[in-house]
């Protein structure tokens, strides 16, 4: 459960209006998919996934297509149904859980052969408990997929690869009204949630502080403004 005002004021943003256009914009998004397909090429080898933050299950969806099984845990209702509705087809493969991914409670220690953290952790206020979480669910050896945020400037260049991508697919004028929704959410309101920013150099300093190994920084499309990361415990 949301635990404090900053959790609170970030989770309003996941109820809101943004994530009815998100998948109508990201999904014809070339950057946004070649992290999403990262993260799923990542997690090749691991039977039994995490997806921790799966919002509207845009990584959740591919990797069941590829016959793991995720458990996919976020705490917006609003992204779960969109995600449990996306993805009914392998309800028998999908738990799906409302929690905070902080306290993950209802896990085991190494229960976990993979976990995927895709555009969330800039927004956990106390991201270090959320990454000590993470490794003590995974199982030994098991693997870690990351990507977070550099910097929470020049949104407007993401947007403008963003709205690249739907004119190149001939989307636009036709998403026009989808577009004006994200940007004015996405510049207004999702940005000012963004709240903890690193380096790839700082991530993967933290990570080895606890404990993980083996950290492979990965190319990230996002004009510098993200890293992505794999890390094994
Ligand atoms: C930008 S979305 C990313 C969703 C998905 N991973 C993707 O890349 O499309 C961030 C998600 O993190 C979730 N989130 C943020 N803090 C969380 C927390 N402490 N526990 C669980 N979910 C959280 C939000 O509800 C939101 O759905």
């Amino acid at each position: 459960m949301a635990g404090n005002f900053i959790d609170i004021m970030a989770s309003s943003v996941w109820e809101s209006e943004y994530l009815e256009v998100y998948d109508t914009i990201l999904l014809n998004s070339e950057i946004y998919l070649t992290v999403r397909d990262f993260h799923v090429n990542a997690m090749r080898g691991c039977p039994i996934i995490l997806d921790s933050c799966c919002g509207t299950g845009n990584t959740t969806l591919e990797l069941l297509k590829k016959g793991h099984i995720v458990y996919a845990i976020d705490q917006s209702k609003k992204a779960r149904d969109i995600l449990r509705k996306k993805c009914a087809q392998y309800a028998n493969r999908l738990p799906i859980l409302n929690a905070d991914a902080k306290h993950l409670t209802e896990f085991e220690d190494e229960m976990f052969d993979g976990i995927s953290s895709m555009f969330a952790v800039y927004y956990i206020n106390d991201f270090e408990q959320y990454l000590r979480e993470i490794y003590r669910i995974l199982k030994p050896n098991g693997i870690f997929a990351l990507t977070g945020r550099v910097s929470a400037k020049n949104m407007e260049l993401i947007l403008k690869s963003y709205e690249n991508s739907l004119r190149e697919k001939g989307l636009l004028p036709g998403l026009n009204p989808e577009f004006s929704i994200f940007r004015k959410k996405f510049l207004n309101n999702v940005t000012k949630a963004v709240i903890n920013c690193h380096t790839f150099k700082e991530m993967s300093d933290l990570l080895k502080k606890i404990g993980f190994k083996n950290i492979w920084e990965s190319s990230n499309p996002y004009l510098g403004q993200c890293y992505s990361l794999i890390a094994q415990k």
